[in-house]
């Protein structure tokens, strides 16, 4: 080979950014190394392939190609979506095409530069969480003030009240008066508390130990219904640096909302495991972080598309006592460690909650 083909070769497989030429009949002739990393295949396994085994479904993918090996025309920044065949997961890319010209201006192959789009939407999608935990802190702060002070007053009117009347039926109003005015004083409490800002103590902590503790709460619940826990422990798992007391809080609440998901008999899945999160590889800091994750999975009727934009935001709740801050503070608290919080639903195939945190935080 000579120099220039040496060159040309060690650019090629050294851009970070994927590169697959293809042929007039849509087969792959080449791939580069950075294809390969976001199929999670070697370049044996593509070449020759149709391109439509990478990127199903996509016809205006091959139109663009087509277009492109006859008018010669390029095109910019489109989006698609990657198949990886091994894992069956799709993934959002963004695709830039433009014909490679021979001496006579015809096109032979088209090149397509690839970039992977995934953690670039995870960011989307946790800044946007981001934006709704900001405004609650604001929202909280503000409404727990004007709220409280009538709040006692009302409370403590109808305790006097109360003693004062000696019809049943009326002390009966009462009782709903004075409980739910309880039940707005909890909630403004938890509130408050979480808006305050609190210092994290990070202690080496037992994951394991963690959710054992919460299952002695929880499980009368569950029993309730004829249903289980069942752990699935990775014995491994190596501790972690967290506020234990904090963690519980996340825990308890997505246990609790798994247990009002389940069905009657149903079971409750706990599953821990060692994770690497490639998503902050930088140039920086090039090694994958080790981290672990905690998977919720039960088997209740799940949470409709619509519903999963909403999970995070403050006070949506589907659930008549509900308060609607359960996942709002998990996910704060996750935030805090470093973590992160993914939920997968579907509607009627029961939800998995999963917790990711670091192992160390940096
Ligand atoms: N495992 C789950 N299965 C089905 N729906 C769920 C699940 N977890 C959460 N949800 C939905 O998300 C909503 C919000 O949950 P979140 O924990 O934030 O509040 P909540 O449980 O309604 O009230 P609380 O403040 O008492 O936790 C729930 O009302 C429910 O509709
Ligand atoms: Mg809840």
């Amino acid at each position: 080979m000579g120099k220039r083909e040496d060159l040309y070769q060690s650019i090629f497989s050294s851009l970070i950014d994927g590169i697959i030429v293809v042929s007039r009949d849509l087969k792959i002739v080449r791939g580069n190394l950075a294809v390969e990393e976001m199929f999670r295949e070697s370049h044996d396994s593509f070449e020759g392939k149709d391109l439509a085994e990478f990127f199903p479904g996509q016809p205006a993918l091959s139109e663009k190609i087509t277009r492109a090996f006859e008018t010669g025309s390029s095109f910019r920044d489109f989006e698609g979506l990657g198949f990886r065949k091994s894992s069956r997961v799709a993934f959002p890319v963004n695709i830039s095409l433009s014909p490679m010209l021979d001496a006579e201006g015809r096109a032979r192959r088209v090149t397509l530069l690839l970039k992977d789009m995934s953690l670039v939407k995870e960011l989307e999608e946790s800044s946007r969480q981001l934006d709704r935990m900001a405004s609650l802190g604001v929202l909280a702060l503000g409404m727990a003030h004007e709220i409280k002070n009538p709040l006692v007053a009302i409370g403590g009117s109808a305790h006097l009240l109360r003693k004062e009347l000696s019809s049943p039926d009326q002390k009966k109003y009462l009782e709903i008066v004075v409980s739910e005015v309880d039940r707005i004083n909890r909630m403004m409490e938890r509130m408050l508390d979480f808006s305050r800002p609190k210092k994290m103590r990070v202690q080496p902590t037992n994951i394991h130990k963690v959710l054992e503790e919460i299952l002695v709460l929880e499980k009368k619940s569950l029993e309730k219904k004829n249903g289980r826990f069942v752990q699935v422990y990775d014995p491994s798992l190596p501790r972690i640096e967290a506020d234990e007391d904090q963690l519980k809080q996340v825990f308890i609440n997505l246990v609790q909302n798994a247990v009002d998901a389940s069905p009657e008999g149903g079971e409750i899945r706990l599953v821990t495991r060692v994770a690497t999160d490639y998503s902050v590889k930088t140039a920086r800091d090039p090694n994958p972080r080790m981290q672990i994750a905690v998977e919720v999975v039960d088997s209740g009727p799940g949470i409709s598309e619509e519903n999963l934009r909403k999970l995070f935001t403050p006070f949506f709740t589907t659930k008549p006592k509900g308060n609607g801050l359960g996942l709002a503070i998990s996910l704060k608290i996750v935030e805090d460690h470093q973590g992160k919080i993914k939920v997968m639903s579907e509607k009627g195939a029961g939800s998995s909650v999963q917790v990711f945190l670091p192992v160390r935080q940096t």
